[in-house]
Parts: structure tokens; C-alpha cells; sequence
């Protein structure tokens, strides 16, 4: 893999207009090529407006939406209607305008009290939309993803146990940090994805972004610099105020 792309936009609107833009292109080529377009959609506040783009026009009526099929990079352990919920947020912005077909959105269940079973679950979910790859991992074509202040990406926060995982694709992850239950996909489901984008804005992530772009910087200190797409491409949507302080 090469050094990633990083792109940087004055504002917020002006990123998630280029976000929707390659989540269309990349979907009308996976699906005129025969395919569905499988993406998975990380929660948090970051990506809500690329969601709302995606179902307003133009992008909703450029997008063949009966052949897209969306995941879920992470949930937190609370009810899908609770305010902390990434499906309440997803739903908000994207479900409830209803262009997606409600079978192509695959929900994580961790409202579940058995964390585990919810966790393999939307694995078998995972296994039984997405065509199984050489590599044993399934491949999604697409991977939204933010990163915090701490360096962590999707539910993967420093110190936490999921960062060691190697075999399951999904995992609940108790957050110290946050004293929290999460469920998330794994690295290795991760870096199995087609291409992976990193949408990043506010200043207090200036530090960290600059730490985890730097190449000679210590390696894997943070969970995002552990995002290395292995046959796939890796690139970072940066707002202007994170980049430049
Ligand atoms: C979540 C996430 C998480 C998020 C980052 C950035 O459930 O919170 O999926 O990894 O992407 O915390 O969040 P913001 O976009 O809110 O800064």
C-alpha cells in the first residue's frame, strides 16, 4: 500500500459533497458491472451530512439504491431509538426518507443483552450478503470511517481488547474510557475493504491527525494508523480548521 490520499476541503459541506460524489461513482460502477455496492457507515456526528446528501437530490436519484447494500461499521450498546444510537443517527438522515430498500440496511442489534450473540449475528449477516473473498474476509467496497481526539476509529479505542482481534469480524468492546459496551467490526474486516475514507473535521483532532499522518511517527501508536487496506486504498476527507492548526 502507498502513502494514503489525504484531501482538504474549507468546510464540512464542501467534504461530504466529495464523499457522496465516490460513494455514487463507486456504486454505479460496482453495479453496472453486474454487483451490488456494499458500503458500511460509521456513526458519530461527522458523516450526518454526507448521509443527508446522499438522500437529497442529486445524489438520491444518480443512485441505483435497490443494488446498495449498507452496514454498519460500529454501534453502541444503547436502543435503536436512543439519542446515542448510530442507527437513530442514520435513520434521521438517510433511512427515513426511504430510498433505501428497509432488507439493504443490515442493523447492528447491539440493544441485545447477550453482546455476543448480537456480535456473530451480524457476522453471518455480513457472510450472507457479501460474496465470500479469497482471503476468507468479507469485502466491502466501500468503509466510511471517523477518527477522535484519541486516535480511535470506528468502535477500536486505544487500549481496548477488539484491538487485538484477528478472527472474528465482529466483536463487542467494552470502552474504558467511556465505561461502555460497543460492538464494532475488526481490523481485519476492515482492512479487507475495497477503499476505506476517513471523514475528519473539528481542531481538537489537529494533533492526532498530524501524529497519525506522519510516516516516521511511531507506528500503531493510534488505532487509525492501524487502517491499511490490504488490496485496497486508504483516504483521509480532512476539514481545513483540522489540517491546518
Ligand atoms: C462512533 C463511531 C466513531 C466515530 C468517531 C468520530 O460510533 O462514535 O463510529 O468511530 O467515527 O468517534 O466521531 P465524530 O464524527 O463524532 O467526531
Amino acid at each position: 500500500m502507498g502513502r494514503p490520499e489525504v484531501r482538504v476541503f474549507p468546510n464540512l459541506e464542501d467534504l461530504s459533497q466529495q464523499a457522496a460524489s465516490r460513494f455514487e461513482e463507486l456504486a454505479n460502477r460496482r453495479i453496472t458491472e453486474g454487483h451490488i455496492f456494499a458500503a458500511a457507515l460509521s456513526g458519530g456526528s461527522t458523516p450526518r451530512q454526507l448521509y443527508q446528501l446522499l438522500a437529497s437530490p442529486p445524489f438520491s436519484d444518480r443512485i441505483p439504491w435497490r443494488s446498495v447494500h449498507l452496514f454498519q461499521v460500529d454501534e453502541r450498546c444503547v436502543a435503536p431509538d436512543h439519542p446515542d444510537s448510530n442507527y437513530r443517527m442514520v435513520h434521521e438522515a438517510l433511512l427515513s426518507k426511504g430510498l433505501v430498500p428497509a432488507l439493504n440496511f443490515h442493523r447492528i442489534a447491539a440493544e441485545l443483552p447477550d453482546r455476543d450473540a448480537a456480535a456473530r449475528q451480524y457476522a453471518e449477516e455480513l457472510a450472507r450478503i457479501l460474496k465470500p473473498h479469497a482471503s476468507g474476509w468479507p469485502r466491502l467496497d466501500l468503509v466510511f470511517l471517523g477518527m477522535g481526539p484519541d486516535g480511535h476509529t470506528a468502535s477500536l479505542f486505544p487500549g481496548s481488547a477488539a484491538l487485538n482481534e484477528r478472527s472474528r469480524w465482529v466483536v463487542p468492546n467494552y470502552v474504558d474510557q467511556l465505561k461502555a459496551w460497543r460492538l464494532t467490526l475488526t481490523f481485519p474486516v476492515l482492512n479487507a475493504a475495497a477503499e476505506v475514507i476517513f471523514l475528519v473535521a473539528g481542531a481538537d483532532k489537529a494533533e492526532t491527525l498530524r501524529r497519525v499522518l506522519d510516516a516516521s511517527s511511531e507506528a500503531d501508536q493510534f488505532p487509525a494508523q492501524r487502517i491499511r487496506p490490504v488490496e485496497g486504498q486508504v483516504s483521509w476527507y480532512v476539514e481545513q480548521a483540522t489540517r491546518l492548526l
